[in-house]
């Protein structure tokens, strides 16, 4: 495989080349991909101006590296092994040629509805097949794809079709998600009658559900698809132009729509995949992600497609019909290289060995954990009882921003440290800072992870809001990306990283804003006042936890306030930010300015009572012990 890094020396000999001769290295990179014209300039602009620039005046479509290219070479090899939620149930399987087929025609639907290069696609669905064509037909039609992940409520999808200005929304008439159905199309006709700009619905039927089809403005995907042809030219685009948007959030203000690029983005996905999987031709990889999250997008859709990879696409949940259910699709399908989160792996421990006992996982070679810190007993499960203690685990560290992986072992190539990313790849340079920006030079450090220039897949801006984009990630210090998260650096630069230092939560691998969720808890007319904070939790990594000021006329009991948060909650963003636990506490502790201390809030919910440093400077101290009372009971 082209440029692909096979030894720890080669590792060294390309991030130093990287690193010194940034756009010889960039240029030899970007030879092997499929271009209509080249670049003038490989890299311009820089953090202090928000102005970064990659491979600029180059014309290209990423659909035809992932898809025309290898149809010339090997038509016939396998792209996608589709196993339906429910095993009874035909499994599906397309080659290459198929698959540009298929998207050719979902192209053709999309045009023929009038949509146009530049214009946002809101896809809502479950993990079909049709999901990852459509992704793939909206970036060959030149069109920009926002994918909203399937569990997102109504007024999630609401808010994201807005921020976006989404012309189309396309969604299922329902979704199987192990013994559930979701109502997909329902749930999208609630969320567009709060925005009238989307012009169409198209609906792709799945379980042949009782819906409702609004006369002119919702059509049956299935049928279009029928009926379109099978060839559908690439639209040309420029380097610079965005290929999609993506809703992350923050620990401030509603989610923000990062927009990625079409040439930096395809350069990133395709490179990062290549050198930290390692998959070669025969072997067959699934990444357990879903489409809606950052993982999906750049190890589904675009990664393994760009590198002409089999991969296994899967509708279902890992526990059902029972907890085996990853396991045996790693036997059915002979799976080499597997990618989940840690969250997962806990949950399917804690569901006992004898889901994983009667699977013989023989076929694994890689591994691969991404979404959150990895913790040691969960490594060594995942090391010993799937891997058998012969597979190296790569720990995958990176965010929706950075538009693919930034530290990782390469699996076979460089050393696998328990519970550590370890290495920067090729053309990422991070650095440690403390809390006053000042570099951490000397190994070993910890500090607040910063990345101090650009690279290819880094997000360019977030959709209509630039100046958003620099106050969030490159104010905090200046000249520098701020990643929001912790890291130690040990003495031979190897990177652990320890978790988010803002006020973002990480629930399962989903970002959740404490922001958010207090939006949502404010506005119970019982709440007074709430913060909300994340603290450890065995499956979730990190579950929710609310402190709740109720005003005095209220007469719920802590039961029914809990219980009619989390309606709300699932409501308004879906369940995956319901609360763990609530504190209904007189009051929150203070700064004397009157800001909560969130702080001292976290260490008691993590019940570190001891870790709680002063707290005499606060406006209440006294406080700090009523809750800590309340925690404890
Ligand atoms: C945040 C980004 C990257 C795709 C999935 C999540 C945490 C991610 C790791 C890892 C420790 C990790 C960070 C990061 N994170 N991977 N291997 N080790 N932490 O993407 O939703 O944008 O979240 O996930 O805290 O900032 P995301």
């Amino acid at each position: 495989m082209q440029n692909r890094i096979e030894s720890a020396e080669q590792y060294k000999d390309f991030y130093a080349k990287s690193m010194q001769e940034q756009n010889d290295y960039w240029a030899m990179i970007a030879e092997s991909f499929t271009w209509k014209k080249k670049w003038d300039h490989i890299q311009s602009g820089n953090f202090e101006d928000l102005n970064v620039k990659w491979f600029e005046g180059a014309k290209l479509n990423i659909t035809e590296n992932c898809l025309d290219r290898h149809v010339q070479n090997n038509p016939d090899k396998l792209a996608i092994l589709w196993e339906p939620n429910d095993p009874s149930e035909q499994a599906i399987s397309f080659t290459y040629a198929e698959v540009l087929e298929q998207v050719n025609k979902f192209a053709n639907v999309l045009k023929d509805s009038g949509v146009k290069k530049g214009d946002r696609v809101c896809f809502y669905m479950s993990m079909v097949p049709e999901l990852l064509f459509g992704v793939l037909a909206t970036a060959r039609i030149g069109a920009v794809h926002s994918v909203v992940f399937g569990g997102f409520s109504a007024k999630a999808l609401a808010g994201r079709v807005k921020d976006c200005q989404a012309k189309m929304v396309i969604t299922n008439d329902e979704a199987y998600r192990g013994d559930k159905v979701i109502p997909l199309k329902n749930i999208t006709d609630e969320a567009l009658n709060e925005c009238r700009i989307v012009e169409k619905v198209l609906v792709f039927q799945r379980t042949g559900g009782d819906i409702s089809m609004k006369q002119g403005r919702d059509f049956w995907l299935n049928e279009l698809l029928a009926d379109a042809s099978n060839e559908c030219e690439p639209v040309e685009m420029d380097a610079e132009d965005p290929l999609f948007i993506l809703y992350t959030s923050g620990s401030t203000g509603t989610p923000k729509g990062l927009q990625h690029t079409c040439a930096g983005y395809m350069v990133w996905a395709s490179e990062t995949y290549k050198n930290v999987f390692q998959v070669n031709d025969k072997d067959i990889y699934w990444c357990t992600a879903d489409i809606g999250w950052i993982t999906g997008h750049s190890y589904m859709s675009y990664g393994p497609m760009l590198n002409g990879s089999t991969q296994v696409m899967f509708e279902g949940v890992p526990t059902w019909p029972d907890a085996s259910r990853f396991w045996q699709i790693c036997d059915k399908y002979k799976v080499t290289h597997f990618y989940t989160a840690p969250t997962a792996i806990r949950a399917l421990e804690a569901c006992g060995p004898e889901h994983v006992e009667g699977a013989d996982l023989s076929s694994l070679k890689v591994l691969g954990s991404v979404g959150e810190p990895i913790n040691e007993e969960a490594w060594n499960w995942y090391n010993e009882k799937i891997g058998k203690g012969k597979c190296p685990i790569v720990d995958t560290w990176w965010q929706t921003e950075t538009g693919g992986i930034m530290i990782s072992n390469l699996a076979g190539v460089t050393p696998t440290i328990k519970s550590h990313a370890t290495l920067p790849l090729p053309g990422v340079s991070p650095v440690l800072v403390d809390s006053d920006g000042k570099v951490l030079k000397d190994n070993p450090a910890e500090g607040n992870l910063c990345i101090d220039r650009p690279w290819p897949g880094m997000a360019r801006t977030i959709y209509g809001d630039h100046e958003r984009y620099r106050q969030t990630y490159f104010s905090t210090y200046p000249g520098k990306y701020f990643t929001g998260d912790g890291a130690r650096r040990d003495k031979s630069g190897n990177y652990r990283i320890t978790g988010r230092v803002d006020d973002v939560m990480n629930i399962s691998g989903h970002r959740i804003g404490t922001a958010e969720v207090e939006d949502v808890i404010d506005e119970h007319p019982c709440v007074v006042e709430a913060a909300v904070v994340g603290f450890p939790h065995n499956i979730k990594g990190e579950a929710i936890m609310a402190y709740i000021i109720a005003s005095r006329e209220s007469k719920s009991s802590e039961e029914q306030l809990f219980e009619d948060l989390n309606k709300m909650i699932t409501k308004e963003i879906g369940p995956i930010a319901k609360l763990e636990k609530i504190i209904v506490t007189p009051d929150l502790p203070k700064t004397r300015s009157g800001k909560i201390m969130r702080r001292i809030l976290r260490k008691v919910a993590a019940k570190e009572f001891d870790q709680l440093g002063d707290v005499s400077t606060l406006l209440n101290p006294e406080t700090v012990d009523e809750i800590i009372k309340k925690v404890k009971s």
